[in-house]
């Protein structure tokens, strides 16, 4: 505690100016103590050219001096700094200048000199105070100044890759940092332009981005789109940027530990970025072709979709057991897919969300993932973060939005008593409720740590019995009905995907 105080404190530079030395060591002496730092002056000239040279919060002075008295010096100083906050020792009551002349030079305070200093230290703490709230306010000021500026800048409409660098200009004044991007979903560009900026260490090519950002900051990313709000890290602060309809187009990521009322700030200005970048969407989309569109979506999906497929082998890579598990329970789904002759849009989406299906494990600790033992209380909780995890990770790029309901719901159970959100029955999404019955049967039919693989026979028994409780009916139905061909499906499988 006491050391928090001694580092506000020395955040506050303070003159002491009196005739006397003796009072100056005694001021010295009780202002040292409380971690101010403080300079002492005899002479009042003196004094008045140091202020003017430096940055002091507060002067302490006496009044009656020589050349000049106290309310002469304050006066001189007045005509080129009006911010210093100025206490005045008077020897005695009698001694001190009319309320006018304190009021007029504009001194907050003053008190008599006596031999303990508590009045004063007193008035110096609490004049302390008034200066950090002036600080802030005039940093808050600051800032929407130059939010002003910035504004009608970000406003032209200029290409997108321009506007976000305009964005990024205007917003590192605002904050103590020197590492930002802005991550956006890039609807109209081309392959070759930006649907990224960053400066600082993150000022490198879009593609470079998604590897250096670790599969954390990645959900946090997703997390910040998903739930519309501020996500404050240990070493960074995420902000959503939001279209007029109040939905994600990406975020602003800015590392620093320190953002103080440069928070408020930044949160205003990412509501101008986003209407800005929105506006640019808005009339370049007039201008584009559907093809083009069609085109560039195609090609950004799919560079998000190798990100996330380098970050789904990774949690392959670590299990041998559950190697291959992902693209079996996405054969497996769109094969149950196929069968309730779902269209295509949504074999694809069954198709992703099997891929996908456990990608939040990437998040969770090894020695949980692969402990042979029984998992105890807390060790099952952070395994059952997975599918909400998942979807975060999903979430970072809106294309996958669709996809995002079958990762998040493929561990709830027809009875409710499934997770993350205990939904039950028709309240689980379909396409979720195929992923399960998926997932488990390649889960029943692989060998695991702690058992060995069931036989199909067994594997179709189990499902019978924890049909309308675990799993839909429905959906178990076909799977016993595609299973009758298991020989084809297993040919199958293995000439797809080499497993
Ligand atoms: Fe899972």
């Amino acid at each position: 505690m006491r050391k928090k105080l001694s580092k506000i404190s020395s955040d506050y530079k303070i003159l002491v100016l009196d005739d006397e030395e003796g009072i100056i060591n005694s001021i010295k002496v009780i202002l040292n103590r409380s971690g101010y730092h403080c300079d002492g002056y005899c002479d009042p000239l003196e004094a008045v050219e140091k202020i003017k040279e430096n940055d002091f919060d507060m002067l302490i002075l006496d009044y009656i001096m020589t050349p000049i008295n106290g309310d002469e010096v304050v006066a001189k100083i007045r005509e080129f700094n009006k911010d210093l906050y100025i206490l005045l020792l008077t020897g005695h009551k009698d001694l001190a200048p009319p309320l006018e002349t304190i009021k007029a030079l504009d001194i907050q305070g003053y008190c008599e000199k006596g031999d303990r200093f508590d009045q004063l230290l007193l008035l110096i703490e609490s004049g302390i105070k008034s200066i950090s709230q002036m600080r802030t306010i005039k940093q808050f000021k600051d800032g929407l100044n130059k939010i002003l500026q910035a504004v009608p800048k970000i406003y032209q409409l200029h290409p997108i890759g321009i506007i976000l660098e305009e964005i990024l200009e205007g917003l590192m004044p605002l904050v103590n940092s020197k590492n930002a991007f802005i991550l956006i979903d890039d609807i109209i560009t081309s392959e070759d332009k930006v649907i990224f900026k960053g400066v600082g260490e993150y000022d490198i090519p879009a593609k470079s981005l998604i590897e250096m950002l670790s599969p954390y900051l990645m959900e946090q990313i997703g997390k910040s789109r998903e739930t519309n709000e501020v996500i404050n890290l240990d070493y960074g602060i995420i902000f959503p940027l939001l279209n007029e309809l109040n939905k994600s187009m990406g975020v602003i990521y800015i590392e620093s530990n320190n953002f103080n009322e440069g928070r408020k700030l930044i949160e205003i200005y990412s509501k101008q970025a986003a209407s800005s970048i929105s506006n640019a969407f808005l009339h370049s989309l007039i201008n584009m072709k559907k093809e083009e569109l069609d085109k560039t979506y195609k090609e950004l999906k799919n560079r998000y979709m190798d990100t996330i497929e380098a970050l789904r082998l990774t949690v392959d890579a670590k299990d041998i057991y559950t190697r291959g598990h992902s693209d079996r329970v996405s054969y497996y789904a769109m094969k149950l897919g196929q069968s309730f002759n779902l269209p295509d849009e949504q074999i694809e989406l069954l198709k992703i969300g099997g891929i996908f299906h456990d990608i939040g494990k990437i998040g969770t600790a090894d020695d949980i993932l692969f402990k042979t033992d029984k998992l105890d209380y807390s060790e099952y909780e952070q395994i059952k973060q997975h599918p909400l995890k998942g979807a975060y990770i999903l979430s970072a790029i809106s294309m996958f939005k669709e996809v995002v309901p079958i990762v998040k719901y493929h561990h709830e159970r027809i009875d409710g008593k499934g997770y993350p959100d205990g939904l039950k029955g028709d309240e689980i999404p379909f396409l979720a409720r195929i992923l399960t019955v998926a997932d488990a049967f390649d889960a029943m039919t692989s060998d695991r740590k702690y058992r060995s693989k069931l036989n199909l026979e067994e594997a179709i028994n189990q499902f019978k019995t924890y049909s309308g409780t675990q799993f839909d009916p429905k959906v178990v139905d076909k799977l016993i009905l595609i299973l009758q061909d298991y020989e084809t499906i297993s040919t199958e499988l293995a000439s797809t995907y080499n497993i």
